[in-house]
């Protein structure tokens, strides 16, 4: 029987290692075993009420249920424009510098698609967000990875940047504050990468949806000057509003970037539904009183994930920012997936091995603060059982 063959293109792209430690987190469950996962940051607690109030009366209004316009509706433009202004000191033309995206993880493949042909060559964070490696496979760029390292604060070292063959490298992904690291955005690291970009023709994408989340001050990349010659900044609802499922996002960047990625996008889908738009804007609306009320719970929540990285002799920065604790574990571990797969198969609890996000992860591990209070509690006492020597009980 002949079979049909899929294209080469997915050849090596791999199953997300989350959907494969799902599965087998579901058999677990399926066969009585109670699994709490600190794995996947996707947020547990809803969207503001006026939020909610807005989309459902929205979708009830008659007119409301047809196509969209590729470039958003400008209720919604306009409100990431003001967003942009009053978080970032950030001016962008809501109807040239802007494009509502359905979250920030399609932005990725339609920012590839726009800009890189097979062969060449795009930079990648290692550790970083597997998408970016994705996303590239499957557009048939040449990944080249860079290494971030705990020493340098998890920036990238420009100095080895330099001495790299960099004259087919077209596009640099860029994640700060970082995921999975939790290292914050500097504008003294935005300005080296403008300079570096501008110097070596390199566009400079900086996915930028953590930058409300465990962080006071939002950085965009477009403080620079000069930035948007050579930037594009993706943002999202995802995290800073609790809308994951929601799907919002954008992109911003010049009129002639943006034009060229809306080549892509208006080839793919066709428009967001208008009341998740309306909605959305309300989000973007919200005073600092919202961000304030959903750090003040992750600020709790923290100190049961650093608990637990305490029990399992692990260390970690204080100060990181986003939605997860990032901790190198103990010499005496063989390696984080070793770690992870004993806490899961022992403790019933799953934590995040850091090589999932590149070799440099190998020696760390993630936590997850998209879980309730008591669920941390819960993760800590089941932890507590395990015959793991901490350095109290090695001094008693
Ligand atoms: C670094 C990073 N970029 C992008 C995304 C995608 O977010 P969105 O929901 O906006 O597509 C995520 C989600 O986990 C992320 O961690």
């Amino acid at each position: 029987m002949m079979t049909v063959q899929p294209a080469h293109r997915i050849s090596e792209v791999k199953e997300y290692y989350f959907s494969k430690k799902l599965r087998e987190i579901d058999e677990m469950r399926q066969q009585g075993v109670q699994v709490i996962n600190l794995g996947i940051g996707n947020p547990d607690r809803p969207p503001h009420t006026k939020v909610l109030e807005e989309l459902n009366k929205t979708s009830s209004e008659k007119g409301n249920h047809g196509y969209q316009s590729y470039i958003g509706i400008p209720e919604l433009r306009n409100a990431f424009s003001q967003w942009y202004l009053q978080y970032f000191n950030i001016e962008l033309d809501a109807n040239k510098e802007i494009l509502p995206l359905m979250g920030s993880k399609e932005g990725i493949m339609h920012i590839s698609m726009a800009f890189l042909n097979k062969g060449d060559q795009v930079l990648i964070p290692n550790p970083g967000y597997p998408t970016y490696a994705s996303v590239s496979n499957l557009v048939e760029a040449e990944m080249i990875t860079y290494d971030l390292e705990e020493e340098l604060n998890w920036q990238p070292d420009f100095n080895k940047l330099e001495k790299l063959d960099l004259s087919k490298v077209k596009l640099m992904w860029v994640n700060y504050p970082n995921m999975p690291t939790g290292a914050n955005a500097t504008l003294e690291l935005f300005n080296k990468l403008v300079t570096f970009g501008k110097k070596h023709n390199i566009l400079i994408c900086n996915d930028n949806p953590y930058s409300f989340i465990l962080n006071d001050q939002p950085l965009s990349i477009f403080r620079v000057e000069g930035a948007k010659d050579i930037c594009i900044e993706l943002n999202s609802l995802s995290k800073s509003h609790n809308m994951a499922g929601w799907r919002v996002g954008m992109v911003a960047a010049n009129e002639v970037f943006i034009q060229y990625i809306l080549r892509v996008k208006s080839n793919m889908d066709s428009g967001m539904f208008k009341p998740l738009q309306l909605a959305a804007a309300h989000a973007l609306n919200l005073d600092k009183t919202w961000y304030d009320e959903i750090n003040s719970e992750y600020y709790q929540r923290r100190e049961l994930a650093w608990k637990i990285m305490d029990m399992l002799n692990c260390t970690y920065h204080k100060e990181q920012s986003g939605m997860f604790i990032w901790a190198k574990i103990p010499d005496s571990v063989e390696s984080a997936e070793q770690l992870s797969d004993f806490i899961l198969n022992n403790a019933h609890v799953f934590i995040t091995p850091g090589s999932i996000f590149g070799t440099q992860g190998e020696r760390y591990i993630r936590i997850s603060l998209c879980s309730t209070k008591e669920v941390l509690q819960q993760s800590i006492e089941k932890i507590k059982q395990l015959p793991i020597k901490t350095k109290s009980t090695e001094q008693a």
